[in-house]
């Protein structure tokens, strides 16, 4: 989903609310209060459903006492929260191991794999790097306190791979990292087999949670003081009510919309497959749902979508793109591009190349085809040269950018709502998103972080805008 390779490490403060600690003795020592237990170093790497899991997860150690560091050389136990999308995002893991094993032969640490490339490589990761202990793929999250007990009990190897699940990693637990903003998990899992993609293998098959059960936790994360939240699934909107409600996707957006005290609903990532006019009229009737759609096209030409079993053709495609175009709020559209797919004639690249023009993306994610172990693209032959899928990105990213930096100098002049979300000392600014998803700096304030502010656009780049605020529009601007 989406597209940009988030890397993050948790630490901090425990959140109040699970930081209750509980007795226990192993291989990770005797411990007895939260202060004076095991500490425990969690780095995620992909998208925001492994961001999500890993403040589940957080959540979880923490309830059992584990306090988050910052850096793994204080941590008892180091988690590594996984992404196989593509090859160089599994790979990533293996270095971090690598680099682990000589301080581990100093100082011992419990070590585990969890997420994607712990579903997709298994017990094998026992043979690559013996060092690790746990490996635990999401589907089966909800077991992980039996294997920590396992772990505490003395067992050097246990493993949570079992994907024939019609569970949801369902947790009061959730340890969030943003005050501001919450995610919020609808559906996991995916049925979908595009013949690129490794996800149905790593997360399992799509099981949605129950109208009743997401609208009570919005609620209560509202009560928290959360004011922006995001619905997440790797098919958000391939989400099916299990409640005896039976609510369409479209209609709970509106639901969630409606809950006093929310500002900004996002959801993503939707699929073009189930994309319906009835989500753009949800859009254009509640204000709080944010005015941006992320609807990944993968390819602009009919012959390639259909070896990647993506459902629709380039005009079902552009059919559903020109139903959010005459919405009466305008909506950005943003989307996630493969290029030098196995089979892509140059012909069929120029059409990916002419969708940028007929759509107008306000965000585009490309990436080179990656060929990942068991999924159907991996028996195709007709493979495109790593220098040739270079070239190709190179020129659609170079494209893109131009539209973008188009599309961002339009904005200039106009004044947007800015959810402040962080403060840059060094520049003195204060960085914060449109509706629309844009991103936008201007002379600021540390407290600021978490309002909402009106700011006057005074320049544009191609990926953000510069303004200021515009109770003081007209004394000065910077570039972007
Ligand atoms: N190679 C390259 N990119 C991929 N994606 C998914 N699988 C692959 C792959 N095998 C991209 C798609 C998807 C995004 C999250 O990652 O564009 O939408």
């Amino acid at each position: 989903m989406g597209n940009k390779l988030v890397q993050i490490s948790l630490a901090g403060a425990p959140h109040p609310e699970v930081a209750h600690s509980r007795e226990s003795m192993g291989p990770l020592g005797p411990q007895s209060s939260a202060s004076s237990g095991k500490t425990f170093y969690l780095e995620t790497f992909g998208c925001q459903m492994n961001v999500h899991d890993a403040e589940k997860v957080a959540g979880t150690l923490i309830a059992r006492g584990y306090r988050p560091v910052e850096r793994h050389e204080e941590a008892d136990l180091i988690l590594y929260n996984t992404c196989s999308i593509r090859e160089k995002a599994g790979e990533k893991v293996f270095s971090r191991l690598g680099a682990l094993k000589k301080h581990c032969r100093k100082s011992p640490k419990v070590i585990g794999v969890l997420g994607c490339v712990a579903q997709q490589e298994g017990e094998r990761i026992f043979e690559r790097a013996p060092q690790v202990s746990l490996v635990c793929g999401s589907a089966s999250y909800t077991k992980l306190p039996d294997l920590l007990d396992q772990l505490e009990a003395g067992n050097r190897r246990v493993t949570g791979l079992d994907l024939d699940t019609d569970e949801c990693f369902e947790t009061e637990l959730t340890r969030r990292d943003n005050p501001f903003r919450a995610y919020l998990t609808i559906i996991e899992g995916c049925d979908q087999r595009c013949s690129f993609c490794v996800v149905p293998t790593t997360r399992g098959p799509e099981r949605s949670r129950p109208s009743n059960k997401i609208l009570a936790e919005c609620r209560r994360l509202v009560d928290e003081g959360y004011t922006e939240i995001q619905l997440l699934g790797q098919i958000v909107n391939a989400w099916e009510d299990a409640s005896p409600r039976r609510l369409r996707f479209a209609e709970l957006l509106a639901r969630v919309a409606e809950v006093p005290g929310l500002r900004r609903v996002r959801f993503t990532t939707s699929h073009p497959r189930y994309f319906t006019p009835e989500i753009v009229q949800a859009i254009e009737t509640h204000p709080t749902l944010c005015d941006q759609i992320h609807l990944p096209v993968q390819s602009g030409s009919t012959r390639v979508l259909s070896r990647m079993l993506r459902g629709y053709s380039r005009e079902e495609y552009l059919a559903k793109i020109d139903c959010i175009r005459p919405a009466r709020r305008a909506i950005s559209i943003s989307t996630d591009i493969i290029v030098g797919f196995c089979g892509e004639a140059i012909e069929d690249f120029e059409q990916t190349m002419t969708l940028l023009d007929a759509v107008e993306y306000d965000q585009v994610f490309s990436f080179k085809y990656s060929p990942r172990p068991e999924t159907a693209a991996v028996g195709f032959e007709d493979t495109i040269p790593e220098e040739e899928k270079g070239q190709r990105l190179a020129r659609l990213q170079e494209h893109q950018r131009r539209i973008q930096l188009r599309r961002n100098q339009a904005a200039v002049g106009q004044e947007f709502e800015v959810l402040v979300e962080s403060y840059q000392p060094r520049l003195g600014q204060s960085v914060g998103r449109t509706t629309s998803n844009r991103v936008v700096n201007f002379p600021g304030a540390p407290e600021w972080v978490g309002r909402s502010m009106q700011v006057r656009v005074t320049a544009a780049g191609p990926n953000s805008l510069v303004g200021v605020r515009a109770d003081q529009a007209g004394s000065g601007g910077m570039t972007p």
